[in-house]
């Protein structure tokens, strides 16, 4: 009976940590990364600081009423086949609908406060996107795809894209982002990273305070990268 037990229990501990979403994420890359944990790599770049008055933004994510919620386990019709498989992976390791709630606004709904994150990176289609998480709050283990992004914006395949992470407050216990192996943490407001493509992150809340971040998503353009290369980020 011991026995079963145990083989019963590596059973699951298998199916958690190799669901079919992962498996096929490893299968696909292997040739891109290490998938090892123990090594102690750099996995994300911190690109500077931007320099702007946040008190606007700030003060219009006080209100929770200014905000859509979003779960990221949710199914809903849009989706495709992968983008389901990858939600059943996150459901598989033991995520729900009551761990991976964010509150968002985008630049849509508020443009005049959004300009200056929108405007500051020099990118071309551009999509900026403020969240809240709540102590208690998960964004899994997860890529980014892009690809509402370039159906949205009706951009090809052979259009770079890419996502800066802009921290909108400065750093307070419990607030955490891992990409890859690395932990970035002890952020100043404005502290801007970039992910490689497909780099796998996490973010999340284990403190006392809501945690207040930015996504600016965009195709790269010339002055993008004049602007990236100078790490000179003001507005
Ligand atoms: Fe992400």
């Amino acid at each position: 009976m011991k026995f079963l037990d145990c083989f019963l229990y590596m059973i699951l501990l298998i199916c958690i940590m190799d669901n079919s979403y992962w498996l096929s994420f490893k299968e696909e890359n292997k040739d891109n990364w290490h998938f090892d944990p123990s090594q102690k790599v750099q996995d994300f770049t911190y690109l500077g600081r931007l320099k702007t008055d946040f008190g606007p933004l700030i003060d219009l994510m006080k209100n929770d009423k200014n905000f859509t919620e979003y779960i990221m386990v949710q199914n809903i019709k849009k989706h495709d086949s992968k983008l389901s498989q990858r939600i059943q992976g996150f459901r598989d390791w033991g995520f729900s609908e009551h761990n991976t709630k964010s509150l968002q606004i985008t630049d849509k709904e508020f443009p005049e406060i959004f300009k200056p994150f929108k405007e500051f990176a020099g990118f071309g289609e551009c999509n900026v996107v403020a969240l809240k998480q709540y102590p208690g709050q998960f964004l899994p283990w997860h890529q980014d795809t892009y690809v509402g992004f370039r159906k949205d914006y009706g951009v090809p395949d052979d259009v770079q894209v890419t996502r800066y992470s802009l921290m909108l407050e400065d750093w307070k216990w419990g607030h955490y982002f891992l990409a890859g192996n690395s932990v970035f943490h002890q952020w100043k407001q404005g502290d801007i990273i970039e992910l490689p493509p497909k780099m796998h992150h996490v973010t999340c809340n284990a403190g006392m305070e809501p945690k207040l971040t930015m996504t600016i998503t965009g195709t790269v353009t010339d002055e993008f990268l004049k602007i990236k290369e100078s790490g000179i980020f003001e507005y």
